[in-house]
């Protein structure tokens, strides 16, 4: 059997507003446009994984409202196996997204039914997939911190592989760092993480974070992606393209490394492919509608190979 992903993670709706610009406090401005769409870190992961090829099951909590069964039907579609998906009385989580012009994002999040999964439901969950050291289990923080704990810390007896998108990031979780094989933060979240200021520079502090992770991948936004190994410092730069708004590209992102990890592809093609599938994702509004599939990412990194250079 092949490798299986295993995403832990949040469910969110995303109320998606476009905006000329964000609103000083006090200000009410007109959006120029608006989406209710999929979301959440989790999902988006999930999905994004699917549609680059690997077998994906996902761990999560939905509410009971109109919102969470679309979400539900649009998941199903996608060909993930929801087996452990925890239907919960109450809303599901929301988003709330406003994209200005330039594609830059604020997002607030409201939990919903995420609060509600809990670490021995995902235990429970986990122990029942019989996971071995092929798989993956991807996991993030817009989820309670003990489910996150009970991802990493079942992955680990089993041999499979962590991966933990450490966003948003929480103080709490910096007890998580020891339990994870890889670590995927923004340069924001690579500082907080690490504990240091934003005059460090970024490649120091990803080499910091290596003393405690195997493998830290820092991403740069449309500067491309740092990764990072006690013995391997790649730099990957990001293609220029077009940029119609940021949301999910760390998501997409982090998938294609999981899917990277899966099949066993070189540290290169890993990074290469996952600036790729971000850059795909930033052209396209929205969370899950601009998640690329996997046709596209290998025409376009055929097409367009990108550099990645040792530092
Ligand atoms: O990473 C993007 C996601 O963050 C959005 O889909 C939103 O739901 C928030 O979770």
């Amino acid at each position: 059997m092949p490798g299986r992903c295993l995403v832990v993670g949040s469910v969110n709706t995303d109320i998606l507003l476009m905006v000329p610009r964000f609103a000083e406090p006090g200000e009410t401005l007109l959006a120029t446009g608006m989406s209710v769409i999929g979301g959440g870190k989790g999902a988006n992961q999930a999905v994004a994984a699917a549609r680059l090829g690997a077998p994906v099951l996902f761990i999560a909590a939905i509410g009971n409202d109109p919102f969470s069964e679309q979400r539900y039907s649009e998941l199903e579609r996608e060909g993930i196996d929801l087996r452990f998906l925890a239907r919960v009385a109450g809303q599901g989580g929301l988003a709330f997204i406003e994209c200005n012009a330039e594609g830059e994002n604020r997002i607030i999040v409201a939990a919903g039914a995420n609060g509600a999964l809990e670490g021995e439901g995902v235990q429970r969950a986990m122990r029942e997939l019989e996971l071995c050291s092929k798989d993956v289990v991807l996991t993030q923080l817009e989820i309670p911190l003990p489910a996150v704990e009970a991802a990493l810390s079942i992955a680990r007896e089993t041999g499979a592989r962590c991966v933990l998108n450490a966003t948003p990031w929480a103080d709490d979780a910096a007890d998580l760092l020891r339990l994870c094989d890889v670590l995927v933060v923004n340069a924001l979240e690579a500082r907080q993480a690490a504990g240091v200021d934003r005059e460090e520079p970024i490649e120091r502090v990803a080499t910091r974070l290596v003393e405690h992770v195997p493998l830290v991948v820092v991403t740069l936004g449309g500067e491309g992606a740092l990764l990072v190994t006690k013995s391997e410092r790649l730099r990957c730069r990001a293609p220029h393209v077009p940029v119609v708004d940021t949301t999910a590209a760390g998501d997409a992102f982090t998938a294609a490394l999981a899917v990277s990890l899966l099949e066993g592809e070189s540290w290169e093609g890993t990074i290469a492919r996952a600036v790729w599938a971000g850059a795909l994702t930033v052209q396209r509004p929205g969370a899950q509608p601009s998640l690329p599939f996997r046709s596209e990412l290998e025409q376009t990194i055929a097409a367009f190979p990108l550099v990645t250079k040792r530092w």
